[in-house]
């Protein structure tokens, strides 16, 4: 058996599954994998939530599945010297420090149950204003950020209210659940931590002074008791308690944006990364300053790779709904039985017809912010057939990211001394969405600029590995040390004039979702 590797495993939590992957640290090549499905609970219009438990059980058993491949590659257990994890993230989970049993389902980033929150808490700030808590936490107040969700659970069930006054709950994103249970949790020994990345989401953390911030739990109400400690992005947390890998350091931590911009190695300011998942994310590295956006884009904390290692920060393009509006058509309109079945659906047409899906089922993220957004079809006739709508998906996700780079390109434009756009040449792509080939090709037209796709689709999980080995000495973060990734292009093929005005008409699609909801 081989026992001479450098390896590091990475757990990979998302919105729609969790997987375990193990990758050489010397060639980044990706050896063996297992994934499971988490089931999404919607117990009302608008509610999305998943089960802790579930998920902590996911995570198990794609170790153990994952490392019983392994085994028959002949490839010693042993030779995993570290383990990373990645996580979809603000998505809260309130448990009971006691028992370890979660108080609730956890609150899914998407859920949009906490309008009425928002709006009571946009009500009660000076001017009135959703970017009035900006300037600590980079975020704008709407129902997608943790803060939000913890203040639902506090004034709608009681019982949660109650833990958290007598100081028996404990709050954390997935990652932070993840490595409390994983260190031992209630059994004892477990740890809680988060990473500055996630912290970074949840609104209570001053991006900044990078430290949970009084003005910010004050702002909320939220006692600072609950909160994790905030720790680096790679560092040691604590080594895994029991099964197979039981005693393995756990020493790399990202929200799954931020891991896949470091799994693009997108290291210095102008890079950017555009991850297809449940919803689209762009990050752009913007250096060792926060950025402030004026057009709609939020300030995030891109990683920090070492307790003494600098701070990076990011401006990012939320979208919440790009593979999720395939998920919707497989599952609520039954229009194709596997999602991967829309690209073939979509290739029967040559285009959309006119068509423009405006997909703002829980509202419209970045650069809009309107809860009061709802999901729109524009431009239907009695031609039109399921193969338009399948098509108008796919440029919807597409769409979204052209407004996404040219609010980048707008905020570059107003800090010319150090403001840099994303390449206007090419775009580093990544996630489950990008197998679709018509889709890459799409993007690419609709942008006007190159699509790069990575050989080894998996940079979410690449950049916890990378974290996890680099903490411990294991790999080095040069990008010519990813030796074994090459990229797959895909080049316009049409002028930008044949796109403007089918852009146009998203455009208007876009006015005409607002003001659906109130
Ligand atoms: O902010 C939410 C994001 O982290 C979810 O990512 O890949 O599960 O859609 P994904």
């Amino acid at each position: 058996m081989e026992d001479n590797l450098n390896l590091v495993g990475a757990v990979d939590q998302g919105t729609s599954s969790t997987r375990f992957l193990v990758f050489n640290a010397k060639t980044a090549e990706l050896l063996c994998y297992h994934q499971v499905e988490v089931t999404q609970l919607f117990p009302h219009e608008g509610w999305v939530e998943e089960d802790p438990i579930e998920i902590l059980r996911s995570v198990h058993e794609c170790i153990e599945k994952t490392t019983e491949n392994l085994l028959k590659m002949n490839i010693c257990l042993s030779a995993i010297k570290a383990i990373g994890i990645t996580n979809q993230r603000e998505t809260t989970v309130v448990w009971d420090k006691l028992t370890g049993q979660p108080l609730h389902n956890a609150i899914v980033w998407c859920d949009n149950r906490t309008q009425s929150t928002v709006d009571q808490l946009v009500a009660k700030t000076p001017n009135k204003s959703q970017d009035y808590l900006k300037k600590y936490c980079g975020l704008p107040i709407s129902t997608y950020f943790s803060a939000v969700k913890i203040r639902w659970l506090m004034d709608n069930r009681p019982d949660v209210k109650k833990a958290i006054d007598e100081g028996t709950a404990l709050f954390g994103t997935i990652d932070s659940w993840l490595l409390w249970n994983l260190t031992g949790g209630a059994k004892g020994g477990g740890k809680h931590v988060t990473d500055i990345t996630n912290a970074s989401r949840t609104m209570l953390f001053n991006i900044r002074t990078q430290q949970w911030d009084d003005e910010l739990l004050n702002f909320f109400s939220i006692p600072a008791s609950v909160l994790p400690e905030v720790r680096s992005s790679s560092e040691h947390y604590g080594d895994m308690c029991e099964g197979v890998l039981s005693g393995v350091p756990l020493c790399g931590c990202l929200g799954d944006q931020h891991a896949a911009l470091v799994g693009h190695t997108c290291f210095s300011p102008g890079d950017a990364k555009n991850t297809y998942g449940t919803g689209c994310f762009l990050l752009q590295n913007t250096g060792k300053r926060p950025i402030t956006s004026k057009h709609g884009l939020l300030t995030t904390v891109a990683y920090k790779l070492g307790k003494d290692e600098p701070t990076h920060y990011a401006l990012e393009g939320s979208i919440a709904v790009a593979g999720g509006l395939v998920r919707w058509l497989r599952d609520n309109l039954g229009i194709i039985k596997e999602s991967a079945d829309i690209e073939e659906l979509a290739r029967t047409v040559n285009g959309s017809g006119e068509v423009v899906f405006v997909p703002a089922f829980s509202g419209l993220y970045a650069p809009y912010w309107r809860t009061d957004a709802r999901g729109t079809v524009c431009g239907i006739t009695q031609w039109t057939t399921k193969a338009h709508i399948a098509y108008a998906a796919l440029e919807a996700v597409c769409f979204q990211t052209r407004e996404i780079i040219e609010a980048m390109r707008q905020d570059a434009c107003d800090v010319p001394e150090d403001g840099k756009s994303p390449s206007t040449t090419s775009l580093q792509v990544d996630g489950g969405m990008t197998n679709n080939q018509l889709l890459m090709q799409l993007q690419a037209n609709i942008l006007g600029c190159t699509v790069l796709k990575p050989s080894m689709p998996e940079s979410t999980a690449l950049g916890a590995a990378m974290a996890a080995g680099k903490a411990i000495g294991v790999w080095s973060l040069k990008p010519e040390d990813l030796t074994t990734v090459t990229f797959e292009r895909f080049e316009p093929t049409i002028s930008q004039d044949q796109i403007a005005s089918h852009y146009a008409k998203w455009k208007l699609a876009v006015q005409k979702s607002m003001g659906w909801h109130y």
